[in-house]
């Protein structure tokens, strides 16, 4: 075993101190002299044409600087990762086609005058008939809501291995049952913020928090009609992303106002707007049938998805293709048959979340999963490893290439170990109930073509007093992707932590790292700032080695000195070294590019967890007891974030099985706070949380890393509802788990 002097060790995080003393600088803090504030004026239906807008009335007021319509966008006017179909703003004559729909904008010398302004601009409405639910949007003689888009289906994708049918008639044992699952909200403590200034070079700058600056550069200019390099976009600190800041929310009309009045430009979203605006989980129906012999090999899984996918095209083939190849997880089962489909409503739009699809199919599977083995009558547990993939088998996902040791059977172990017994019931008001769900968590590992996920780079600089710089695009918002990327660094220079500064989120600084997303940013960006870090250090031990009269492969460096690893001679500090490259003229900065290059186009790893529940009878409620999850994250370069991350990760889960749902009627959001929206407070968090972090190296990763940010979001969802299944021996179908559904289950078997 290689000893690594910062890799592996809970270091604190480079960016806590600030964030704790309350000194890092979100968008929602900046200023500018000279600064306008700007609204937009969203739509007040969710499925309307437009006749009029008006805004006559407040281009007059006070302290009004700009109003603009539809006319006033150039270029393209729309936007959108996969398909452009989103309008920068809906014109008369046009549709609008939910409730996150802009009408206009106005940019004025104050807050107050700015919200104040769009309440007098008149619009007249022709409502039109909305689908709010997959099955209006499916229903024969509804009316498209794209007219390319005949049916309302955004995306109809099949996959299918062996003979599921003719398996299916075979089997021994068949389970049927569908899932639904909801609209979750991302509920970031950061609403979405913009500023955006044209400079004296004539550079329109966007700053905003965003989980992807090139691409929205890149949505920008050609909704916009500018050249995407005249288009700087930085982001400063994130207050949490989760998927929903990966897609432009108000940073095209920023630029729009910016562009037109010239002046720099401000917007920071209300709590009320954030949950109209960004992209939702996709809510998704799943009825799935699992087939299996009577000893207990599972012999086909056939299923059918649908999800909403809201008004616009969004992320939903992605998503929805990312939840077909979840569906089979870490199974070996030879017959499958997945029919998809994504469909358009007057709804949110629906988008990227932690797990990006995935979530939502390994709720199905895990559940259905339990009602088979029970149905058998063998332990879940056993039940799902004897039908584990082995080594040297193929997973149904063909993106994924087994490239690392199937460790579920040892993650699986370290899951029974830390869980103890099942608890006993406190008293007769109570059930208890225990559930467990394993999964095969994917992630990006810079081949995938099309949105971005192809390779990343990165940018390291040693400068002539020794310090370094890191240039990336990769962002930090709360997930540690900034400590993670010094202690790469740090280690392969032999630097202190302190050493190393991380510059993140800039165009105008760094090269592409593609999106925060997809659980990527430490094995892509991990590789990048590596493989950087590598060759400025072969080259700084090569000028070390000429003054030290050493062959520069004899040399090391530790604790910022440059020494032989024999100990012959005292050695040289490296702050002098780099000093001499300096005057030699040797450059100190070198750029890592890293695209994976065998032959997956996912990296996977497992994971496993266990819910305790107690249910009470009288009310329905689920209390968590305990929540245990054991991950191979391959190295933890920091164990102390993937603790971090599988805590955070595991209470949002439990959010997602117990409590939250983004209610939508008739296309309005009702839940549109978060005394309504609830996501856990520190008060329902589980007096029992264990995460067991698994170490089996990634052949590719970074010092063996895998990825790890959503994979926690899989296993956690179904192993409460299979916990409260357990406690009131009845199914339950629905995300979240309500303590109606709850009682008229325990009533149901009584
Ligand atoms: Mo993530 S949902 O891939 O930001």
């Amino acid at each position: 075993m290689t000893q690594h002097s910062v890799v592996g060790k809970s270091i604190p995080r480079v960016d806590g101190l600030d964030k704790v003393l309350g000194r890092t600088k979100y968008a929602g803090d900046l200023s500018m002299p000279g600064m306008l504030y700007a609204k937009a004026l969203l739509s007040e239906r969710a499925s309307a044409r437009i006749d009029r807008v008006d805004v006559s009335r407040t281009t007059s007021m006070e302290g009004v600087v700009a109003v603009l319509t539809a006319k006033d966008v150039p270029g393209l006017g729309r936007f959108g990762v996969i398909a452009q179909d989103q309008p920068v703003l809906v014109g008369e004559g046009e549709e609008v086609r939910f409730t996150g729909d802009a009408l206009a904008l106005v940019a004025a010398e104050s807050q107050q005058v700015a919200e104040r302004a769009v309440r007098f601009i008149e619009v007249e409405y022709e409502e039109l008939p909305g689908l709010y639910t997959i099955d209006d949007a499916l229903r024969d003689g509804a009316r498209f809501l794209h007219s390319d888009k005949p049916g309302n289906v955004c995306l109809a994708a099949e996959m299918r291995i062996g003979e599921p049918e003719l398996a299916l008639r075979e089997a021994d044992v068949v389970v049927e049952e569908t899932y639904n699952t909801s609209r979750q909200e991302h509920a970031s403590i950061e609403t979405e913020a913009a500023l955006a200034f044209v400079d004296g070079q004539g550079l329109l700058n966007v700053h905003s928090c965003v989980q992807d600056p090139y691409h929205f550069a890149r949505d920008i200019s050609r909704a916009l009609g500018i050249s995407m390099n005249r288009v700087r976009v930085a982001s400063p600190a994130v207050g949490g992303g989760f998927g929903a800041k990966l897609d432009i929310t108000i940073q095209h009309w920023l630029a729009l106002l910016a562009m037109k009045t010239r002046r720099p430009v401000k917007m920071m979203l209300t709590r009320e707007e954030s949950f109209r605006l960004h992209p939702k989980r996709h809510p998704m129906r799943i009825s799935i049938k699992l087939g299996a012999s009577r000893d207990g090999k599972m012999v086909a899984l056939q299923a059918k998805v649908i999800s909403d996918g809201g008004a616009y095209t969004g992320r939903s083939p992605t998503v929805l293709r990312v939840n077909q190849m979840a569906l089979p997880g870490p199974y070996d089962i030879p017959n499958i048959h997945v029919d998809s489909r994504a469909v358009f409503t007057n709804n949110p739009v629906s988008g990227a979340f932690r797990g990006y699809g995935a979530p939502q199919a390994v709720l199905a599977r895990e559940a259905a999963i339990d009602l088979l083995a029970r149905e058998i009558g063998m332990d879940p547990v056993q039940f799902r490893l004897s039908n584990c993939v082995r080594d040297g088998q193929k997973v149904a996902n063909k993106f994924v290439m087994l490239d690392s040791p199937i460790s579920l059977p040892q993650v699986a172990n370290k899951l029974t170990e830390a869980a103890g017994l099942k608890p006993v019931a406190a008293g007769p008001r109570e059930l208890v109930g225990r559930g467990v769900a394993f999964d095969m968590p994917t992630f990006d590992i810079g081949v995938f073509p099309g949105i971005g996920l192809s390779g990343a780079g990165a940018t390291v600089e040693m400068l002539q007093d020794g310090s370094v710089t890191v240039y990336s695009t990769a962002i930090e918002m709360g997930q540690g992707v900034a400590t993670v990327l010094t202690q790469v660094v740090a280690e392969v220079l032999g630097v202190d932590v302190r050493d190393v500064e991380v510059v993140l989120g800039d165009t105008n600084a760094a090269p592409k790292a593609g999106p925060t997303s997809a659980s990527r940013q430490t094995y892509v960006s991990g590789n990048a700032v590596r493989m950087a870090a590598g060759n400025l250090r072969e080259r700084i031990l090569e000028r070390a080695g000429k003054e030290l009269e050493i062959d520069a492969r004899d040399l090391v460096i530790e604790g910022g000195r440059i020494f032989p690893v024999d100990g012959s001679k005292p050695g040289v500090e490296l702050a002098q070294v780099a000093a001499l490259c300096f005057q030699d003229g040797i450059s100190l900065r070198e750029e890592g590019w890293f695209k994976a290059s065998h032959g997956a186009l996912q990296g996977h790893t497992f994971m496993a967890s266990l819910a305790d529940v107690a249910v009470d009878v009288l009310t329905g409620t689920v209390t968590v007891k305990k929540l245990v999850c054991s991950h191979d994250t391959g190295k933890a370069i920091n164990p102390l974030g993937v603790i971090g991350q599988l805590y955070g990760g595991a209470v949002q889960s439990q959010g997602y099985a117990l409590t939250e749902n983004l209610l939508c009627e008739d296309g309005e959001v009702r839940t549109a706070s978060l005394t309504e929206y609830l996501v856990p407070t520190s008060l329902d968090i589980p007096p029992e949380l264990t995460a067991v972090i698994v170490e089996e190296a990634s052949p590719t990763g970074p010092f063996g890393a895998k990825g790890l940010g959503e994979h926690v979001m899989g296993s956690v969802p179904p192993a409460i509802l299979n916990a409260v299944c357990d406690a009131v021996g009845a199914r339950l179908t629905r995300l979240p788990i309500h303590p109606q559904e709850v009682l008229d289950a325990i009533q149901r078997n009584a």
